[in-house]
């Protein structure tokens, strides 16, 4: 794992952030291999990195389609059972991280991309369960850990669009019952991306709700090979995102997912596609670094709490 074997990824790391996350170790197929046996030695050391270097660490993400264990995956549960299973994982990792993650992804990508956007129903929780699954697991989630900020988090939902109305839908009757704080936007855009109306209203209708926003995992992907051109388009999309983020009050925090080139998801998921963040492979600053710096260099300092608003204690 690269972040434990490299030094100048962690310097990095614990000199330009102050928030982490785990790309994969939070992860149902990580955390729960074998049911019931639950392997923290990895997330742990990343809680131990953050809280040495005074980091966030937010939980990235307990209930998902994608990334399940095996022994879930292949087995026929009754509701019952699924119910079970989703709150002993769910009670069982938050307890361990109480106090340790501050803002858990409690669930991943629930929602259908196409039109009307109902609950996607190649999801095993969603089979085993219903269409209740969700709102099951953020009733599990606020009694493991009270003190936490809940996000329902996804992709394509971050402007104005079919599946960003049914993610407001579902929040809306969450947040209605006290059982969501926040709204996590993926944020996985292309380089040439500019924040528009639509992210305005948006950010507007969940502040309206009481329900703060994270863009938790922002990358703007280039199409290989790249040019100086193309990262100057890269930079002008990371600036427009954080002069967006500093514009709106209930934007809590801005992850990207991962910080150099070196290591990124994008040129295994998407074929041509890459340089997508802000440190090349050699962690030396990108344009897009400067912009953002520029950006921050010239707004006036901001509230960085997370817990308001949108944070009502039970
Ligand atoms: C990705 C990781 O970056 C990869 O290493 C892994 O193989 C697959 O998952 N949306 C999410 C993340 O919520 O969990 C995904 O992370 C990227 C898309």
């Amino acid at each position: 794992m690269l972040f434990l074997d490299d030094k100048a990824y962690q310097d990095t790391l614990k000199r330009q952030f102050n928030i982490c996350v785990g790309e994969n170790v939070f992860k149902m197929e990580s955390l729960q291999p074998y049911r019931g046996s639950f392997a923290f030695a990895q997330p742990d050391k990343l809680g131990e990195f953050a809280q040495a270097n005074h980091m966030r660490l937010r939980g990235h993400t307990l209930v998902w389609h994608s990334q399940n264990p095996w022994w879930l995956t292949h087995g026929h549960w009754t509701r019952e059972e699924g119910l079970k299973i989703m709150e002993e994982h769910i009670t069982t990792v938050m307890r361990h991280f109480k106090g340790k993650v501050y803002a858990w992804d409690v669930v991943n990508e629930a929602v259908s991309d196409a039109a009307p956007c109902d609950l996607r129903p190649d999801n095993i929780w969603f089979k085993a369960v219903g269409p209740d699954f969700v709102q099951k697991a953020f009733e599990y989630a606020r009694r493991a850990d009270p003190e936490a900020v809940l996000y329902y988090n996804d992709f394509g939902a971050e402007g104005a669009s079919p599946k960003s109305d049914a993610v407001y839908k579902l929040v809306k009757d969450l947040k209605a019952k006290h059982l969501v704080d926040g709204v996590g936007w993926q944020s996985h855009f292309q380089a040439g991306w500019k924040a528009d109306a639509g992210n305005v209203a948006n950010a507007e209708r969940l502040a309206k709700l009481g329900l703060q926003i994270s863009i938790t995992e922002l990358d703007f992907p280039i199409t290989m090979p790249s040019t100086a051109e193309k990262l100057a388009a890269q930079a002008e999309s990371y600036r427009s995102m954080l002069r967006f983020c500093l514009s709106q009050p209930n934007i809590k925090a801005m992850v990207m997912w991962g910080f150099t080139d070196r290591s990124s998801w994008i040129p295994i998921f998407f074929k041509g596609q890459g340089d997508a963040l802000i440190f090349d492979r050699d962690y030396k600053p990108k344009p897009a670094y400067f912009a953002l710096e520029d950006v921050l260099m010239h707004s006036a300092p901001v509230h960085t709490s997370t817990k308001e608003p949108g944070r009502e204690v039970p």
